[in-house]
C-alpha cells in the first residue's frame, strides 16, 4: 500500500513538472539572440561589419549563438537605439561616436573639428590607453563599448560650393545629435539642425535644409550626392562608430561563448576597416564618375581659414572632455 501510494505520488508529480522540465530544456537550448541594429546600407564598412559578424558567429558558434542584422534604421534609429539597448529589446549596436552625449561627455571628443590630421591618427589613438579607456566610460549607465570601428573622414555638401567659412553663413546644415557639431556649425554662422540620419535625404531633397557634413561612403549610399550640387572635400572631422551592448547582456553569456562572440568581433572589425579604406577613395570616385555634383579642392589658405573659424570651438569643450584626453588626441597625429 505504501509503495503504491508512492508510485502513485510519484506519477502525479512527475505529471505536474514534466512540462516545466521540457519548456526549461528547450529554454537551455535555445539559442543567444543578438539583435545587431543599425541606421546605414549594408554596402557601408558598418554594415559590411555586422554582416561579417553574423557570418562568423553561425560558422564558429554551432547555434548557441544567431546575430540578427537589422540595418537602415529598420529596427530603431540613432536615438532610439540606445534606450532600446538598456530595455533589452536589442543587444548590439554601432552608433556614430557623435550619438553618445546623452549618456557620456568624453566621446565628444571625436567631434572636435580639425583634431585628427588623417585615419591612421585616429586609429592611433583609438588603439592606444585613452582611446581604450573611452569604452568603458559609459559603465555607470549599463554600456559597454566593445570596441571601433571606422567609417572616415566627413565633408561638408551644400546647395552651392563651400569654399571658405562665409560661405557657409545662414546655410542650415543637418547634424547629428552632438553640441560640438551645433558649436562647430553655429562658429561659422550657419544654423544647425539636429535630425535622425533617416531623414537626411529628404530634408535635403525637399530642401528643408541646405547642407551635411558626412563621409564618402555615407553620401554615396544614402544618395545625398544626387540632392547636393555641391562636395567640399574638406576632411575636416570624423565619423567613426562605438561597438556598443548592454553591460547585462554581455555578462549573461557563459564566459566561453562570450569569448567566441568578442572574437568574431574583432574579425569582423577588421574587415569593416578595410571596406572603409577602400570606400573612402572608391566611392568618392563614383560620385566624381556621375557627374551629379561638382567636387570642391580647398587650397592651403582657404582650409587655414576653416580650421582658424572652428578650432576655438575645442576651449568651448575642454572641461566637459578633458584637456589631458584632448592632449593624447594631438599626440596621436605626430
Ligand atoms: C552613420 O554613419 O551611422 C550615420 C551618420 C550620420 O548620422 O550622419
Amino acid at each position: 500500500m505504501i509503495r503504491k501510494l508512492t508510485a502513485g505520488a510519484l506519477l502525479s508529480a512527475l505529471m505536474v513538472v514534466a512540462p516545466f522540465l521540457i519548456a526549461d530544456q528547450a529554454r537551455a537550448d535555445d539559442p543567444i539572440v543578438i539583435k545587431f541594429s543599425h541606421v546605414v546600407a549594408e554596402n557601408t564598412p558598418k554594415g559590411q561589419m555586422a554582416n561579417k559578424f553574423r557570418d562568423l558567429v553561425a560558422e564558429r558558434l554551432d547555434g548557441k549563438v544567431v546575430v540578427e542584422v537589422y540595418p537602415n534604421s529598420q529596427l530603431f534609429n540613432d536615438n532610439q537605439v540606445l534606450e532600446a539597448m538598456l530595455l533589452g529589446d536589442v543587444q548590439m549596436a554601432a552608433p556614430s561616436l557623435s550619438k553618445f552625449g546623452q549618456y557620456t561627455e568624453k566621446l565628444q571628443i571625436f567631434d572636435l573639428p580639425f583634431l585628427f590630421k588623417d585615419m591612421a591618427a585616429v586609429e592611433r589613438f583609438q588603439n592606444g590607453p585613452a582611446g581604450q579607456k573611452l569604452l568603458t566610460s559609459m559603465e555607470d549607465v549599463g554600456l559597454l563599448g566593445l570596441g571601433y570601428i571606422h567609417n572616415g573622414m566627413k565633408q561638408l555638401s551644400a546647395s552651392k560650393p563651400l569654399l571658405v567659412p562665409e560661405d557657409a553663413r545662414g546655410l542650415k546644415f543637418r547634424i547629428q545629435s552632438s553640441d560640438v557639431l551645433q558649436a562647430q556649425f553655429e562658429a561659422v554662422g550657419a544654423l544647425p539642425v539636429k535630425k535622425p540620419f533617416s531623414e537626411v535625404f529628404t530634408l535635403l531633397q525637399t530642401k528643408a535644409i541646405d547642407g551635411q557634413e558626412n563621409t564618402w561612403s555615407n553620401i554615396y549610399s544614402k544618395k545625398f550626392f544626387e540632392v547636393q550640387e555641391h562636395i567640399t572635400a574638406s576632411n575636416h572631422g570624423l565619423i567613426d562608430y562605438l561597438i556598443v551592448t548592454s553591460d547585462e547582456f554581455w555578462k549573461s553569456m557563459p564566459d566561453d561563448v562570450r569569448a567566441e562572440v568578442d572574437k568574431a568581433l574583432a574579425e569582423a572589425i577588421a574587415h569593416g576597416n578595410k571596406v572603409a579604406m577602400d570606400k573612402a577613395t572608391g566611392d568618392r570616385a563614383k560620385i566624381a564618375e556621375s557627374g551629379r555634383s561638382t567636387i570642391h579642392e580647398l587650397t592651403p589658405e582657404q582650409r587655414a581659414q576653416w580650421v582658424e573659424v572652428m578650432k576655438p570651438v575645442w576651449a568651448k569643450f575642454e572641461d566637459q572632455i578633458g584637456k589631458d584626453l584632448i592632449d593624447a588626441a594631438v599626440e596621436s597625429n605626430m
